[in-house]
C-alpha cells in the first residue's frame, strides 16, 4: 500500500465513521439477526490473493457495521461499555500507526512519558501521593489480578514470588464483587475456596460484622487473613463499601487492602456527587477503568499502587535480552520491570488526548448527566405502583423490577428475561437483567454521553408495556389450556 492509497483509504474511513457517529441514533442498537447468520457472513478460507482496499472496506460496510452492537447509540444502557469519545477513536488510530511498545523505553520514549503522566493523573485523582505508581492494563479483570498478586507478595514478605503460597490464606470481598475477583484468587495460587464472599446490607455495601466474623473464624482455624477487597461502585447498583472501616480491619490484622473502582472511579470526576471523600486513597492498590466511565474506547484499565516499589518487588526481573545497555544513567523507565505485561499497546494516548481535548470538567458533566438519568429512572420506578428499585442509585447503574404479587420468583424471572428480549428485538434500547438477593431485576446502566432524559422515559414506558404484554399473553395461554 503506497502513501497515496493509505491517504485516500484513511480519508474515506474517517468520512465513513463521521457519518456513522452523526447518524448513530437512526440505527438499531442490536442487530436483528441470528448468531448463525452473523457467523456465516465471515465463513471463508484464509484469503490467498489480495483484494482492493475499496472491496475490503465495502465488506466492512456490508457485514461488520450492520451487525454491531452500537454502544454509542443513546439507547445502549447495558453492560459497562461506554459511548467512546471521538477523540479517543482518533487516538487509537494514531496509536496503531506509531505502534509504540510501552513495555520498554527503547521502543517508545515519548509514549512511555505520556503513559507515566496519565498514571500520575489517575493516582492524583485517587488521592495518592508521588510515591504511587501503576500500570495501564487490558481492563479491570487484569487490574484486579495484578492488585491481588502485588498484595499476595507483600503479605508473604516477598516470598510467594519465589516459593509459591506456603500457608492457607483467605481473601474477603462483598457478594456483589465482580467475577474478576474469583478468577484472581485462583490465578494467584490461593484457589477460589480461599475467597470469603460476604453478605451486603440493604444498600448493597459489604456488612462489616460479617467481615469481622469471617476474619475471626479464619484465625481460629489457623488460616491467614491476607487481603480485603473493597468495592467502589458495584457492577449491579454502584454501591460503595465503607473503605475507612475496611482500612481499620486491614490495619489491625495486617491485611492488604485492594479497592475495585473499575466502574465507580468515574465518580471522582463528578461535580454534583464527587466521591473524593470516601477514603479511596487509603487502599494499598486500586483498580480504575478509563474504558468504563471516562468514555475511553476499549481497551484501557489501570491498576494503581500506593507504593510504587511494590510493583517492582512483584515483577522486577530483567532478562538479558531486554537489558538496555544504553541507559547508563538509569533514567529510562522500563514498564516491564514494574508490571506484568511485556509488549503492550500505547493505551494511555486515548486517555491523554481525551483529557486534553475535553478537560476533566466536561467528562465530569457527562458523568453527572448519567447519574441524573439513573436517579430519574429511580423516581419513575418508585412512584409507579407496579415497579420497585433495588436501591437509590449512588452512580448510574440502577436495578428495577416489575412486581406482580401473582407471580412466583421463577415466573418473575421468566417475565423479566422475556421483556429484556423484546427490548433487544425492538432495536431501540439494550439493557440486561441480573439477580440481587434472590430476585430478578432489569439492570439499566447509562455510561453514555448521548443518552438523554427522554430515552430513560421511553425505556421505562417500554418496560411497563412489555411487562403487561407478557402477563396478558401468559393469562391467555392459561385460559386456553383450562
Ligand atoms: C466492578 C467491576 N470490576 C471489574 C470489572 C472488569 O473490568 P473489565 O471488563 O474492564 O475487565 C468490571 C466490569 O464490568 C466491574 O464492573
Amino acid at each position: 500500500m503506497d502513501s497515496n492509497e493509505f491517504r485516500s483509504l484513511g480519508h474515506y474511513v474517517v468520512d465513513l465513521l463521521a457519518g456513522y457517529l452523526e447518524h448513530i441514533e437512526e440505527r438499531r442498537v442490536f442487530p436483528d439477526a441470528e448468531p448463525r447468520t452473523v457467523n456465516e457472513l465471515f465463513a471463508e478460507p484464509l484469503p490467498q490473493n489480495p483484494s482492493s482496499s475499496e472491496d475490503v472496506v465495502k465488506e466492512l460496510q456490508e457485514k461488520l457495521l450492520p451487525y454491531c452492537t452500537h454502544v454509542g447509540h443513546p439507547g445502549y444502557m447495558g453492560l459497562i461499555t461506554p459511548s467512546p469519545s471521538p477523540v479517543g477513536v482518533i487516538a487509537d488510530f494514531v496509536c496503531s500507526a506509531l505502534n509504540q511498545n510501552v513495555g520498554a523505553y527503547s521502543i517508545g520514549p515519548s509514549a512511555v512519558a505520556i503513559e507515566r503522566r496519565v498514571i500520575r493523573w489517575l493516582t492524583d485523582l485517587c488521592g495518592y501521593d508521588a510515591q504511587a505508581g501503576g500500570n495501564l492494563t487490558s481492563g479491570g479483570m487484569t487490574a484486579n489480578f495484578i492488585g491481588l498478586k502485588v498484595g499476595r507478595d507483600a503479605a508473604s514478605g516477598d516470598r510467594a514470588q519465589h516459593e509459591g503460597v506456603r500457608e492457607p490464606c483467605a481473601v474477603y470481598v462483598s457478594e456483589e464483587r465482580h467475577v474478576s475477583v474469583d478468577k484472581a484468587v485462583d490465578a494467584i495460587g490461593l484457589g477460589r475456596n480461599a475467597l470469603r464472599t460476604l453478605p451486603t446490607d440493604d444498600k448493597f455495601q459489604v456488612r462489616l460484622d460479617a467481615l469481622e466474623e469471617a476474619v475471626a473464624q479464619d484465625k481460629r482455624k489457623g488460616i491467614r487473613p491476607m487481603c480485603i477487597i473493597g468495592v467502589f461502585g458495584t457492577t449491579n447498583t454502584g454501591a460503595v463499601d465503607d473503605i475507612r472501616a475496611l482500612r481499620r480491619v486491614a490495619d489491625r490484622d495486617n491485611l492488604w487492602l485492594h479497592v475495585d473502582a473499575a466502574y465507580g472511579g468515574g465518580m471522582l470526576l463528578s461535580h454534583h456527587w464527587p466521591m473524593r471523600d470516601r477514603g479511596l486513597e487509603l487502599a494499598d492498590s486500586i483498580t480504575i477503568d478509563p474504558h468504563k466511565w471516562f468514555y475511553a474506547p476499549l481497551d484501557v484499565g489501570a491498576v494503581l499502587v500506593k507504593d510504587h516499589q511494590r510493583l517492582t518487588e512483584s515483577f522486577g526481573i530483567r532478562p538479558s535480552y531486554l537489558t538496555d545497555e544504553l541507559d547508563q544513567a538509569n533514567e529510562r523507565y522500563q514498564f516491564y520491570v514494574h508490571g506484568f505485561e511485556q509488549s503492550r499497546r500505547f493505551r494511555s494516548l486515548k486517555v491523554w488526548m481525551s483529557f486534553k481535548r475535553y478537560g476533566a470538567r466536561q467528562i465530569g458533566e457527562w458523568i453527572d448527566n448519567n447519574v441524573h438519568q439513573a436517579r430519574h429512572l429511580y423516581s419513575l420506578a418508585e412512584n409507579h405502583p407496579e415497579f420497585e428499585a433495588a436501591s437509590a442509585p449512588p452512580m448510574s447503574a440502577i436495578c428495577i423490577r416489575f412486581k406482580n404479587a401473582g407471580l412466583s420468583e421463577t415466573e418473575s424471572k421468566a417475565l423479566h428475561a422475556e421483556v429484556a428480549q423484546r427490548v433487544e428485538q425492538s432495536g431501540r434500547f439494550w439493557m440486561s437483567t441480573t439477580e440481587l438477593k434472590g430476585k430478578t431485576w432489569f439492570r439499566i446502566n447509562p455510561v453514555n454521553f448521548r443518552t438523554r432524559q427522554e430515552h430513560i422515559e421511553q425505556l421505562f414506558a417500554m418496560l411497563q408495556e412489555g411487562s403487561h404484554a407478557v402477563l396478558r399473553e401468559k393469562d391467555a395461554i392459561n385460559r386456553a389450556s383450562n
